[in-house]
């Protein structure tokens, strides 16, 4: 019996309802499969407890989830707390602070799903989106002088550092190699930002180099958009800066259907301190509480979870369990259809042990 200890922290908004979800198909996954278990613990850090303490997360936070396995997270943000006191109180410092530098987001239409683009049928959209997740436009560099008077100045400084460019490209190749098209494409904005940018390519060309089976392209990130609306066929594994990426797999969510369904996983490829794995959506308070979440994202999320754990045939199962239940039809109004985010939930949940 292989025991996984999971720290889930639901934080805000649809964030606990998600998670919940996502918790009650994993049991069902150990009671599928006999030889693992899952014992989580809760932790009950956001904005609630920003108000209570004013603080996101206790001083140790790091030190109480350095031991787990592996992170299991909801969403931060609340309708009254400022959006860059919820993400740089809980999220970021979790991401930074167990060097979580691999942001990897797998993209695709899944069965019964309807993607906007008119012609795209599942199988023309497969991506795995790998962002930056460390450094960058997110670095936190930067400041603000002369505040409140007409002279203020604010800046935002991108850090791109050798060491930081060098190993994302290292995962986003090995990542395209591990995947059947061997394709990867590098996102750039070196037209116009000659400095960091450049580099990023440049060390895109180096690192290349020990690839050879990997064919690879660059893109301008605004062209990109246009390529991933247009030619979705034409790409597969994408790297991208903090940024850069932050925004261009929100679109690759919209494009595969919704926000509810798309995933993401921020890893620590070394295996220092656990990774973390969540749902991409935020906490969409015009949703929270009405119990029609769509908890596929945080499903997909935990399959993630389960490869990065080692769990490739746990993984495999949840993931067929939800294309599977999403093909039938039971699916949460953002994606059209009636069914609330229990009801897929035990959809899925009965998949899974009716494949005993
Ligand atoms: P959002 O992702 O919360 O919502 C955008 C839209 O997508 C809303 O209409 C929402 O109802 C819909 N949506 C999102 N997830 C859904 C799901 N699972 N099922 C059905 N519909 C879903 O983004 P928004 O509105 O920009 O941000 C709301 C708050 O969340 C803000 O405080 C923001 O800072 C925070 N946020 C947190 C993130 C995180 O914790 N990783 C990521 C993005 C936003
Ligand atoms: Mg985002």
């Amino acid at each position: 019996m292989k025991k996984y200890a999971i720290a889930a922290i639901p934080a805000d908004g649809i964030g606990p309802e998600v998670i919940s979800a996502g918790i009650d198909v994993l049991q069902a996954l150990a009671q599928r499969q006999g030889n693992i278990e899952f014992s989580v613990q809760t932790f009950e850090w956001g904005s609630d407890y920003y108000k209570a303490h004013g603080v996101m997360m206790p001083e140790d936070g790091l030190a109480q989830l350095k031991d787990f396995d592996a992170i299991y997270f909801g969403a931060v943000g609340a309708p009254d707390v400022p959006d860059h006191t919820t993400l740089w109180g809980l999220r970021l410092p979790i991401c930074q602070g167990f060097d979580q530098y691999a942001n990897v987001r797998p993209t695709r239409i899944l069965p019964g799903i309807q993607s906007p683009l008119r012609k795209a049928v599942p199988g023309m959209l497969d991506w795995v989106i790998v962002r930056e997740n460390s450094e960058g436009e997110y670095s936190g560099h930067g400041g603000r002088a002369h505040k409140g008077l007409p002279e203020e100045v604010g800046t935002e400084v991108a850090i791109f550092t050798r060491t930081g460019v060098t190993r994302i490209m290292r995962y986003a190749f090995q990542l395209a190699q591990s995947r059947p098209r061997k394709l990867l494409t590098v996102v750039t904005k070196s037209n116009a930002q000659r400095h960091g940018m450049v580099m990023w390519d440049e060390i895109a060309a180096e690192v290349a180099q020990d690839f050879p089976d990997v064919s690879w392209d660059k893109m301008l990130v605004d062209a990109m958009t246009v390529r991933m609306t247009l030619h979705p066929e034409s790409l597969d594994t994408i790297v991208a800066t903090n940024l850069h990426a932050d925004i261009l797999s929100d679109l690759a969510g919209a494009l595969a259907g919704s926000l509810g369904v798309a995933p993401t996983a921020n890893i620590d490829p070394e295996r220092r301190f656990p990774s973390m794995f969540e749902p991409i959506h935020g906490s969409a308070f015009d949703i929270t509480g009405k119990g029609i979440a769509n908890p596929v994202a945080s499903f997909w999320t935990a399959a993630q979870m389960l490869e990065h754990l080692g769990e490739q045939e746990a993984a495999t199962v949840l993931m067929a369990a939800v294309e599977q239940v999403c093909a039938a039809g039971i699916m949460t109004p953002d994606v059209g259809g009636k069914a609330t985010t229990r009801e897929v939930t035990q959809a899925v949940v009965k998949t899974i042990l009716g494949w005993q």
